[in-house]
């Protein structure tokens, strides 16, 4: 597999203390961003969630056979597995789980790792190089990685890094496509044009387990509303499905304006998200709304075309959003 990412990774087999060796093949993995379109939280409800591939945004792992032990060479931290840090912790998962699937446990490799996905954006960065990271390693040992695999391994990663995964992130930054999440069967979701977004960050961490623990608490204090909440979200999520086999962009905007209303009510969204989706909106966006946990990360706005979806960037980011991306859902 080639590389799809713009930057190379750093050749500092020194740094390895000699168990870099050029000569050997290097075996890589990739896997991209997801945004969810529709569903986050009610999705934990029993709701159906709708996530779209960012196949723009990538996180690749490499791997090459060492002279001994396991080493992780990464932005974060580079040296012996044994001793990366606390954050390194799902990664560390990631690769004993794949060099176990692999029947390869003591096996002494070099894992290299380098991704464009920003963390603790909602944009399914630790999924995402945890499935690079089973790719990779099950090329490298030479293994068929089925998908019930891959998903297992992403998922013992995910435990690490969140607690309690509903594991849609684990299926949607290894899916080609649009595809729906329901109680863990993932299904494709047709697209009748191609659709082309922008995501914009609010430059603030936000955390899913936070956002969750919230909701979950603001449920138990006020049941009656919260469960029409959810309800309507779960009505959206469904009702777009027919909206996007049919393309029909207009109709999938208004739907993301109700989910952002909805996904505010909650308590998930937050002043700076709020403004973020005020300026999409007020810069022609379709609709806008916040994408994954919320509480921070970012928000997801659909633009008429590929090219408006360049002007509500510099529109966002003139709002204050810290970076912005364009992705395009293609049609399926
Ligand atoms: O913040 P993210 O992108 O990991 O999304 C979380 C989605 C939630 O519905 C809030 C939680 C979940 O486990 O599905």
């Amino acid at each position: 597999m080639t590389s799809t990412l713009p930057i190379r990774l750093p050749l500092d087999g020194e740094a390895a203390s000699g168990s870099r060796n050029t000569q050997l093949p290097q075996f890589e993995g990739s896997a991209h961003a997801k945004a969810i379109l529709f569903g986050e939280h009610a999705v934990v409800y029993g709701a159906p969630a709708i996530a779209v591939p960012i196949h723009e945004l990538a996180a690749e792992a490499r791997v090459d056979s060492a002279a001994d032990g396991l080493r992780i060479e990464s932005e974060l931290f580079s040296g012996e597995a044994a001793a990366a840090p606390a954050k390194l912790q799902p990664i560390v998962t990631a690769i004993h789980a794949a060099l176990a699937y692999s029947g390869a446990q003591n096996a002494a490799i070099r894992v290299q790792i380098l991704s464009a996905i920003p963390h603790s954006r909602g944009l399914g960065s630790s999924a995402a190089v945890a499935a690079a990271v089973a790719r990779a390693v099950t090329n490298w040992a030479g293994v068929q990685l089925t998908t019930a695999g891959l998903y297992d391994i992403v998922q013992q990663a995910e435990r690490v890094a969140h607690g309690n995964p509903s594991g849609l992130d684990a299926r949607a930054v290894t899916s080609d496509g649009a595809i729906r999440f329901d109680f863990g069967a993932v299904s494709p979701v047709r697209i009748g044009a191609p659709l082309s977004f922008v995501l914009a960050d609010s430059g603030l961490a936000g955390s899913t387990a936070e956002a969750v623990g919230a909701v979950r608490v603001r449920r138990e204090q006020n049941p009656q509303a919260m469960d029409r909440y959810m309800s309507h979200l779960a009505e959206i999520a469904e009702g777009a499905i027919e909206d996007l086999a049919r393309g029909d962009r207009f109709a999938i905007g208004a739907r993301m304006r109700d989910a952002h209303d909805m996904l505010q009510a909650i308590g998930v969204s937050s002043a700076t998200l709020d403004g973020l989706v005020l300026a999409a909106n007020e810069a022609g966006a379709l609709g806008a709304k916040l994408t994954g946990g919320g509480l921070g990360g970012c928000i997801i706005a659909l633009a008429h075309s590929a090219d408006h979806a360049e002007q509500l960037g510099s529109a966002l980011r003139d709002a204050g959003a810290t970076r912005t991306w364009t992705a395009t859902v293609p049609t399926a």
